[in-house]
């Protein structure tokens, strides 16, 4: 099947309407939005189709209606439109937003319960058991067990439709097993069949602070006959441990009515259970139910899914129930499902009932006032709507990187505004950024703002050290390329910030800025040489960054002259990359900052943004008026979709952001280049103290550029109380300030750091010692028998700016 053949239909998880929107409901929404604008890049727009919405029924929702005085379709319409409007300003591009409130989701459901109800798969019977309301399920357990909410149970009795889950146990363990399924990661694809093996005790994630498996309604409790059967790989379980659901109510009344025939045979009034009515959204929203042939043909189309996107505490719901539920009425199987890890915010889940959420808006808002709007536009006037729009989309991408960046998805993770910060300002104002700005800016001032030619330099070294960069991008293109497929979105994200670093030290090596004042012809070819390297490095990692940062990198592409980065990725330019894609005598657009510094102190904004959130306006809802007043969707390809593009249409926005002549946000400082030689030897002697084994090995250039070494002068020095080692230390790096913990207080005292200007290792990762964490560690020579660290420092006559970068 050729690329514009196939297609790929991708959902989230449809949120809970009892709780307002936050950033972990943003980062199954920012994940999804990243696959799927990698997807249209590669299948073309329509082809790909990305399915997001709201779970409007149940218990909880009437019972939260009622607690605030409304009905609950308005207060369904409320939260529902506070979570269309977040989408909104976060550019997410959904084609399609379903409300299982809305007729065609409600008629979809009916028609697959009426499906089920004809070939047999529902009875009607008595159950009394304990009820968990805040997660809509029953749980095993006398009168009062803690539900998986931590709140008790409450006992209810309840004639219930019944689905035959027990029948589909052996086919599900099958086709999970032979992956004609697919459940990621590992571990909740081992949950998922210990689940249906009836071997709950060996559920691999024990570290997991979700429901306990042990008890989910149908937990394995051995059969009576104890007997085993095997699987067609040959693995063992206990038929009869998947016990039927009930898939019904009659406690309370919001939720789709049991149609008929089944509903008169029971004498009350019954309403479908809430997981039922809800899984069922990504068929209703595709036209499952309806006859219009247009939904029948998109239907068709598209599915099964490709992906379902979940949080790893909703698995069992998309693996076991789900898939169930699709064999029992004929249906194709959702390829695969992906489960990622937690947001955790004070080492426990984010979540409404903890109280301990994070609202997207906060950093909306902060990250969104490092773009302040130009007072003074050249061209059209700007409205502050429009501008709006530009700093939430900025901010966004701020929140897309840092989320997917710093929580090794799969995994869970914990949110601190600390990290965001610290994490922006070294991979994106000083990493990516600040390359960008030196880069372009170079070739602004020394070539005419034009792109020379891609050859290599003529100097052997620089030659050599340009063809790496040739290889590594070519590795990276392809690395990249399983990454995204494997829905290894961190990996994505480290490697890509590897090869900024790379080529951040392939430009510090050339020393363009020195090969810039010299007239002899081989300087001016090496010159021009190595910024065609480094600019063209610039338009690969811009091109692979995109979907994850679609706001800046339109930016940066306008910048490098290449135009409209949406109108690419829509006609394949973003596909099938080969180095030497920039065209020589190609234009720069003009220069700015991409991304402004931020200080600390909108840590501070932040926290006290969140410890005194501003109570939401009353009942602003998003219709079309509110849609509307933010500037209009380019496109869409559905009424329900949300607009297309990242940038809004305004005048061709991508290359006035930058405009150099326009008044812009304070222009992020770079680091000071390259200055001087280190003094040599410095690295390797560091390394020989650790491992003497290693004294001999020699390393590649490639790998010794990936190590960012800078000056750094210590601000403050202390003890760490019931740490006879440690020093914590404060060191300024001249674009920002760190903490960094070390093990030299044996040696130094406080008092003899203050003031020194050391060499630090910026860019290794964050670790946490006595509870404190570490951005990097101080260069020393090992001296004598005992080890004794000498700080590599420079004397009070260098005159070396912080910051410097060491290579
Ligand atoms: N309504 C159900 C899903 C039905 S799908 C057919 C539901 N809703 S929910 O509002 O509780 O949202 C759950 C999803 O939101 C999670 O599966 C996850 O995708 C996301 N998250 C909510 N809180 C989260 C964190 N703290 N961390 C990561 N994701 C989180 O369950």
């Amino acid at each position: 099947m050729s690329d514009a053949q196939k297609k790929f239909y991708l959902t989230t998880p449809i949120y809970y309407v009892n709780a307002r929107p936050h950033i972990g409901h943003a980062y199954t929404t920012i994940a999804a939005d990243v696959i799927a604008r990698r997807q249209r890049t590669l299948l073309g727009e329509s082809n790909v189709w990305f399915l997001t919405g709201t779970d409007e029924h149940g218990q909880k929702v009437q019972r939260s209606a009622h607690a605030a005085g409304i009905t609950p379709q308005q207060f369904t319409d409320e939260v529902s439109a506070q979570f269309r409007a977040l989408w909104q300003r976060m550019g997410i591009t959904y084609d399609d937003y379903i409300r299982t409130t809305e007729p065609r989701h409600v008629r979809g459901v009916q028609k697959l319960f009426s499906e089920l109800y004809s070939r047999g798969h529902i009875y009607l019977d008595t159950y009394t058991g304990q009820y968990s309301v805040g997660e809509e399920m029953f749980v095993d357990g006398p009168p009062g067990t803690i539900g998986p909410d931590g709140k008790p149970t409450e006992t209810v009795t309840e004639e219930n439709f019944y689905f035959r889950l027990s029948a589909f146990q052996g086919q599900l363990i099958n086709l999970i097993e032979s992956g004609e399924f697919c459940v990621e990661p590992e571990a909740r694809r081992n949950e998922v069949l210990s689940f249906l093996r009836g071997n709950v005790n060996q559920a691999t994630d024990s570290d997991a602070p979700g429901p306990d498996p042990q008890t989910w309604v149908g937990a394995s409790q051995k059969s009576a006959e104890n007997t085993i059967a095997y699987s067609a790989k040959g693995t063992s379980y206990l038929p009869g441990a998947l016990k039927d659901l009930s898939i019904s109510r009659s406690s309370f009344d919001w939720g789709i009515p049991v149609p008929e025939p089944a509903a008169s045979t029971s004498q009350k009034k019954h309403v479908i259970y809430v997981w039922l009515d809800a899984l069922a959204n990504y068929m209703t929203a595709l036209g499952y139910g309806s006859e219009n042939p247009d939904d029948i043909a998109r239907l068709q189309k598209f599915w099964p899914a490709d992906l379902h996107l979940v949080g790893k505490e909703i698995i069992r719901f998309h693996c076991v129930y789900w898939p169930a539920f699709l064999l029992a009425a004929g249906l194709p199987l959702p390829k695969k499902v992906q489960a990622h890890g937690w947001l955790l915010f004070e080492e426990s889940k984010m979540s409404k009932s903890r109280g301990n959420i994070v609202r997207t808006e906060t950093i909306l808002d902060a990250f969104g006032s490092l773009k302040p709007k130009p007072v003074d536009w050249p061209g059209a006037p700007l409205s502050d709507e429009y501008w709006k729009h530009e700093q939430d989309l900025f901010a966004s991408d701020v929140l897309r990187y840092f989320l997917l960046r710093e929580i090794s998805f799969g995994q869970d993770g914990s949110f601190s505004f600390d990290a965001l910060v610290q994490r922006y300002n070294s991979d994106l104002a000083n990493g990516y950024g600040n390359l960008v700005s030196r880069a372009l800016s170079m070739i602004e001032k020394n070539l005419e703002g034009t792109h020379p030619e891609l050859h290599l330099p003529a100097t052997p070294t620089l030659a050599e050290a340009a063809q790496k960069l040739w290889n590594s991008a070519s590795t990276l293109i392809s690395s990249i390329a399983d990454d995204f497929t494997g829905i290894r979105l961190t990996r994505v994200l480290t490697s890509i910030s590897a090869f900024i670093t790379e080529v951040d030290g392939f430009f510090s090596l050339s020393t363009p800025w020195k090969l810039a004042k010299s007239d002899a012809p081989q300087a001016r070819e090496d010159l021009r040489a190595v910024l065609a390297v480094t600019a063209e490095s610039i338009r690969i990692i811009t091109a692979l960054l995109y979907p994850i940062l679609p706001y800046s990198t339109a930016k940066v592409w306008a910048q490098l002259g290449l135009g409209d980065i949406e109108a690419a990725a829509k006609n394949g330019g973003l596909n099938h990359l080969t180095w030497g894609g920039l065209k020589p005598g190609t234009k720069l657009g003009p220069l700015g900052p991409i991304f402004p510094r931020a200080d600390k102190g909108l840590i501070q904004i932040m926290t006290n943004a969140e410890q005194n959130p501003i109570a939401p306006a009353p009942s602003k809802l998003v219709d079309e008026k509110t849609t509307h007043t933010a500037p209009p969707p380019s496109e869409s390809t559905h009424p329900g979709a949300a607009p297309r593009t990242s940038s809004l249409p305004h005048d061709n926005p991508g290359t006035q952001v930058g405009a150099s002549s326009a008044p812009v946000p304070e222009l992020a400082k770079p680091p000071a280049p390259h200055q001087e030689a280190p003094a040599s030897g410095i690295f390797a002697t560091a390394a020989a103290a650790t491992d003497p084994s290693q004294e001999n090995a020699s390393i590649t250039i490639d790998d010794f550029v990936k190590i960012d070494l800078r000056v750094a002068k210590v601000l403050v020095a202390e003890r760490i109380p019931k740490a006879d080692k440690l020093l914590r230390l404060e060191v300024d790096l001249g674009y920002e300030k760190r903490q960094i913990l070390s093990g030299i207080a044996q040696w130094y005292t406080p008092e003899d750091l203050i003031g020194r200007r050391i060499i630090i290792v910026a860019n290794l990762a964050p670790r946490k010692m006595r509870g404190l964490e570490s951005h990097g560690m101080l260069l020393a020579a090992s001296h004598g028998k005992d080890g004794k660290p000498i700080l590599a420092t420079f004397a009070e006559t260098d005159e070396i700016e912080l910051g410097s970068r060491l290579s």
